[in-house]
């Protein structure tokens, strides 16, 4: 299994009207995690976000202060694609399960043209370590 973590501390300027973290500070932060782990793959920062699939559930508040987990879990290997499954959990809440879930997030490496280009991994990576 190829998976790599990240954090980020809640501060301030990330919170929303209602004092939890806004949703779009939460996407951001998903969306860098699966991109460094996309870059610790790849071993080259010439990719690109092309979707998120299967939705994205937000399933607690997140408050200032909190220490945020994102775990990056590879789940798809195409031909110049690669799919993660982000989670977000609180570190240190009596509450284990996912703060946050992005089912699928999907990156395509590219060439120096900005095409598409075959990243030569095999699906079977999903289930081993490289
Ligand atoms: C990334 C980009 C070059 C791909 O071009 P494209 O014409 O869609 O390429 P293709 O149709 O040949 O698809 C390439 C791969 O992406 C996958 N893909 C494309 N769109 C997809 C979608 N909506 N969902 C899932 N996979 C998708 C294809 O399945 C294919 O995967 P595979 O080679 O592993 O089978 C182009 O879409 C792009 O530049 N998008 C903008 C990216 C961007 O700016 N992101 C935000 C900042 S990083």
């Amino acid at each position: 299994m190829f998976i790599r973590s990240t954090e980020r501390l809640v501060r301030p300027e990330h919170m929303n009207a209602a004092g939890a973290l806004f949703g779009g500070v939460m996407l951001a932060w998903i969306d860098e995690a699966a991109a460094i782990a996309a870059r610790q793959l790849f071993h080259t920062p010439r990719f690109a976000t092309v979707a998120i699939k299967g939705g994205v559930e937000f399933r607690h508040p997140v408050y200032l202060g909190d220490l945020v987990l994102l775990r990056s879990t590879l789940i798809k290997v195409g031909r110049t694609s690669i799919a993660f499954r982000v989670e977000a959990e609180v570190f240190d809440s009596p509450n284990k399960t996912p703060v946050c879930v992005v089912h699928e997030i999907v990156f395509v490496l590219k060439d120096q043209q900005g095409k598409p280009f075959p990243h030569g991994f095999s699906p079977s990576l999903v289930t081993q370590t490289p």
